[in-house]
């Protein structure tokens, strides 16, 4: 199998690379922004032509809250356009497309959203990947979705945390253990502006759904997370757990204004993936299991066993 990942180099991309390269034997490529921009047709043409994939999994995004608001068109081309050039290659070379795709495509009120319920965005972030997701569905020849949240795990390409906490779930498992271990205090923020009820997915998970979705055929929407929503501060205190650290070390409290900023967040953006996992042929991951194998990947580098996900059979489309 003949794998084109884009955004190769991020949080997700790194890990789709690492998944489908080392454990399935996949053939990546994986080119930088620097090599391949998504935003320019041409190059994305060109690049999947030579390359003459199977599937591409389009994970690159502009990432980046601020420029969402301050540069409209910036923006527009690096979600829409960026996802329609991807679309038109995979159509030109017969590959099938996978858009890594999010829970904040809700408004925060569909908790336990199915993959067929309507999305509702409320800020520019999800209204560019709702649109991003529209274009991946109508337009192409083989077409998935596939929605993760919360992700924690490593950063194969990019260790280092970029920051602590957000209005989101993203690196909340990881700091909050580097935090406790060293020695000092973590408060998980809580509050009606901020997500604070999710389904979190280990990175890695995600990434072996979306391989299980490219070699089962399967198209249309996939929620491909973990198997049990949460909100933050009981993540914050089960992560504690799980690491063998005091959870009395994780407090809760206000988010820090400066980082959250003014964009309106989706509250309760939990995911329900009955579906999918039936669909996939697995049984998804208790979050127990799952921040087990966070632990594995955090402290030894290597994948963490596929633990439930690697007993399904991969159900034909
Ligand atoms: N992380 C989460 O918690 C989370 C949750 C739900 C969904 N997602 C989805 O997961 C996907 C990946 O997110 P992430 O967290 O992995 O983000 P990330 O770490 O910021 O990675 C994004 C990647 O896209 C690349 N990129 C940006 N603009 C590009 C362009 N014009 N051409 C080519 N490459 C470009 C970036 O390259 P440079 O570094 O060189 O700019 C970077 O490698 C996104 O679709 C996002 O919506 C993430």
């Amino acid at each position: 199998m003949r794998v084109f990942v884009t955004g190769a180099r991020g949080f997700v991309g790194s890990n789709v690379v690492r998944v489908l390269a080392e454990r399935h034997g996949a053939e990546v490529a994986g080119p930088s922004r620097a090599q391949v921009d998504t935003t320019d047709a041409d190059a994305v043409a060109r690049a999947v032509d030579a390359f003459e994939p199977d599937a591409i999994v389009h994970c690159a995004i502009l990432n980046d809250p601020v420029a969402l608001d301050r540069d409209r068109r910036a923006a527009w081309d690096g979600y829409v356009v960026a996802t329609r050039n991807v679309v038109d290659a995979a159509n030109a070379t017969g590959a099938h497309v996978v858009l890594i795709s999010t829970d904040w495509v809700f408004d925060g009120t569909q908790g336990g959203a199915t993959e067929d319920e309507p999305p509702n965005p409320i800020n520019a972030y999800g209204f560019l990947k709702a649109a991003s997701e529209l274009v991946v569905l109508e337009r192409a020849a083989r077409a998935t979705v596939a929605r993760i949240a919360g992700v924690a795990g490593v950063h194969w390409a990019r260790p280092a945390l970029p920051r602590e906490q957000d209005a989101g779930f993203g690196y909340l498992c990881a700091s909050l253990v580097q935090t406790l271990r060293a020695g000092r205090r973590f408060t998980v923020w809580e509050s009606p502006d901020i997500n604070c009820i999710a389904t979190p997915t280990l990175a890695s998970d995600a990434a072996e759904l979306v391989w299980r979705a490219i070699e089962g055929g399967h198209e249309g929407v996939l929620h491909c997370v973990g198997g049990e929503s949460v909100d933050r501060v009981s993540l914050g205190r089960r992560t504690a757990r799980a690491f063998d650290l005091d959870p009395e070390m994780v407090d809760a409290g206000p988010p820090d204004p400066a980082v959250v900023g003014s964009m309106r967040v989706p509250y309760d953006t939990s995911l329900d993936a009955a579906a999918t996992a039936m669909r996939l042929g697995v049984e998804l991951p208790t979050l127990d299991a799952m921040l087990g194998r966070l632990r594995k990947e955090l402290d030894t580098g290597e994948l963490a066993p596929r633990g439930t996900l690697g007993d399904g059979r991969g159900v034909a489309a």
